[in-house]
């Protein structure tokens, strides 16, 4: 009998992955006591990371910020590897919201003195939501709450203290109360970017609580934050990480008691991967470190899963996929094609502004006829630095979805009609009655080219990043990170469990979910599994 050393496959070559293998092959694989490889289905490492490169600027396509640089193990990388300078300009958002300029639809210019006691009272509300303030209130009667009733009735106890309604001179029709919740309503926008949740009456309340950020500030990464993916997979030797190799069928054996079969007297490895080329690869243990969205997919019965589990995931596990949320955020650059000149009243400074934009509510006759549905929910469109001529918005849900299947030049007249509502007031512009097409030309941001992710319809992720969806809770993603075959000490006497399948991968973390150093956590959870079971560790 050969004694085979035991194969560790991990699926996915994003963050998750990457650290997994790192860890993995830094402490064991090393000594040869194991072999180690890494699948990954697309044609490059970093999965939801990808720097690009749009205009002469350095961009993200996918992560973008160190979410609290104090005790990130992402910036203590990016610090050792010297990634937080660079020569080449990036998207470093200097540019920040301290000194934007809020405009709502129509082109009215608004103060300060408008703006900050809405934008002092949402984030007095999510200080709230995420645990910075307890009170018995919150504490207490929170079963089912979403994070978006919590905060209308926010703004309905606010209103409720202030002054009635008021018509406002030099506002349009603009009334105090509508200006107020759109205003609102645009920092609302901002938080379906930060969680994906594409409605946010379906962000449960109590989990919210449970999300941990570090603390100090949030920046970017300057060389890119691929620099940190590059630096965990260098010491990786040449063929561990195998590109092009996408798995379609995971076959796994829930009966197992032993963590190797003996069968017919040589030893066979319970767990066959199938791969789209049709090879098949046998392992002791594989890591799962796919997207929520692939998991989702997977357990759908429609058979158009790319990836399938052998049998069924257990229904304690499928459950738990299917509760919890996964939504789709994508971010538009766009490139201006001459230099910007501002126009009109507000020409304060050079290049374009840090626009955060306020919009009628749905249900409004007001609303512009040119702007379409799709941009109505963008809180903001601002330069990726101070100078830089290339614009960037982030979208959420449907409208998120809506551009993806967008052509190039529907996405630029839609935002250039929208500018104009905006930046050069003149509301004839905005609901197209204008005498000559040549006034009406004299009034738009040209663009020459933009660039947008589409994260909802790639099959390798299917969404962005994940948040609790109402009726899911923070033990959902505890779920989510439990091994196969489900261990118990009456199925496994030797208490030792054979570790078939092990999930990693963002929506595994509790506290650090949707992150880059959620993913790069449970990573290392999963490989610190795997090196005690061997008593490496
Ligand atoms: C637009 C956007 C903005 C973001 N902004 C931030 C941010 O500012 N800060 C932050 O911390 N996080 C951010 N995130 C989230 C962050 O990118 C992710 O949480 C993290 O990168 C996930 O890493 P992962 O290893 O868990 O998964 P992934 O990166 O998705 O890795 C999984 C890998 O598995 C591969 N795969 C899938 N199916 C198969 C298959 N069948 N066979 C083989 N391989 C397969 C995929 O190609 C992928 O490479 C953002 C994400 C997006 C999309
Ligand atoms: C990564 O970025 C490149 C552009 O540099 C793009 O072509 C590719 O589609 C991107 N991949 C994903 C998954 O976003
Ligand atoms: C939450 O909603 C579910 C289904 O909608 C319901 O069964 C449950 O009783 C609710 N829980 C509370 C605490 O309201
Ligand atoms: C959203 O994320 C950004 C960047 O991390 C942060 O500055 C901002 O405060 C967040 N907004 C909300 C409403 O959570
Ligand atoms: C073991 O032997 C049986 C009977 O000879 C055969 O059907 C089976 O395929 C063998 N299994 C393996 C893994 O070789
Ligand atoms: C951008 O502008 C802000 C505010 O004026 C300033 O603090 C920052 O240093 C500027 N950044 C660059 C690169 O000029
Ligand atoms: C920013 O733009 C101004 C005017 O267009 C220019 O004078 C200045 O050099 C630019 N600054 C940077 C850092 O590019
Ligand atoms: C268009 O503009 C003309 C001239 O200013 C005005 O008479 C007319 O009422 C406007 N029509 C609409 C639909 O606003």
């Amino acid at each position: 009998m050969v004694v085979k050393k035991p194969r560790i496959v991990i699926i996915g070559a994003g963050m998750a992955g990457l650290t997994a293998a790192n860890k993995l092959h830094s402490v064991g694989a090393s000594k040869e006591l194991f072999e180690v490889c890494v699948v990954e289905g697309g044609n490059r490492i970093g999965g939801r990371i990808n720097t690009s490169e749009f205009g002469g600027d350095r961009v993200e396509m996918g992560a973008t910020w160190i979410h609290g640089i104090r005790g990130s193990p992402i910036h203590k990388i990016a610090q050792q590897i010297h990634a937080l300078e660079s020569d080449q300009p990036w998207e470093c958002m200097d540019g920040n919201e301290n000194m934007a300029t809020t405009i709502a639809e129509g082109g009215f210019v608004l103060n300060p003195s408008v703006v900050d006691p809405i934008t002092k009272l949402f984030n007095n509300l999510m200080d709230h939501v995420q645990g910075k303030i307890l009170t018995t209130k919150t504490k207490g009667d929170c079963g089912n709450l979403s994070i978006g009733s919590f905060l209308r009735r926010g703004l309905d106890a606010y209103w409720g203290s202030t002054k009635a309604e008021e018509e406002l001179e030099g506002f349009g029709k603009w009334s105090s109360k509508s200006l107020d919740e759109a205003i609102f309503a645009m920092h609302e926008n901002t938080q379906r970017t930060n969680t994906s949740a594409a409605d946010l009456f379906n962000l449960d309340f109590s989990a919210e609580s449970e999300y941990q950020m570090f603390p100090g500030d949030e920046t970017t990464i300057a060389k890119g934050y691929l620099s940190i993916i590059e630096s965990l997979a260098s010491v990786l030797p040449p063929g561990l990480v195998q590109l092009g190799r996408k798995v379609t069928r995971i076959e796994w054996q829930p009966e197992s008691n032993e963590p190797m079969n003996m069968e017919n007297g040589t030893c066979s490895r319970p767990v066959k991967l199938h791969f789209c080329d049709g090879s098949i690869v046998s392992a002791d243990h594989v890591i799962v470190t796919v997207s929520l969205g692939v998991l989702k997919a997977s357990i759908r019965d429609d058979d158009s899963g790319m990836l399938m589990f052998h049998p069924p995931l257990p229904s304690f596990k499928a459950e738990a996929i299917s509760r919890l949320g996964f939504g789709v955020v994508n971010k538009l650059f766009m490139q201006l094609s001459s230099p910007h000149e501002r126009r009109g009243e507000h020409e304060q400074s050079k290049g374009f502004p840090f626009l955060q934009m306020v919009f009628h509510s749905p249900h409004s006759e007001l609303r512009h006829k040119k702007i379409p549905w799709w941009m109505r929910r963008i809180a903001t469109l601002s330069p990726i630095y101070n100078n830089s001529s290339v614009l960037l918005s982030w979208f959420a849900g449907e409208e998120a979805l809506a551009l993806e299947s967008l052509k190039d030049e529907e996405i630029i007249k839609g935002v250039s009609d929208t500018i104009s509502c905006f930046l050069f007031h003149p509301l004839e512009l905005c609901n197209g009655n204008v005498s000559s097409e040549k006034h009406s030309n004299e009034y738009k941001v040209k663009f020459s080219e933009v660039l947008k992710t589409q994260w909802g319809t790639d099959p390798l992720f299917l969404g962005s990043y994940s948040h609790v969806a109402i009726g899911s809770s923070g033990d959902d993603l505890d779920t989510l990170a439990e091994p196969l075959p489900k261990f118990s000490s009456s199925n496994y006497p030797s208490a030792s469990p054979p570790l078939q399948i092990l999930f990693a991968g963002e929506a595994t973390h509790r506290t650090y979910y949707s992150t880059t150093h959620g993913a790069y956590f449970s990573g290392l959870r999963e490989a610190t599994r795997l090196l005690q079971h061997y008593s490496l560790c």
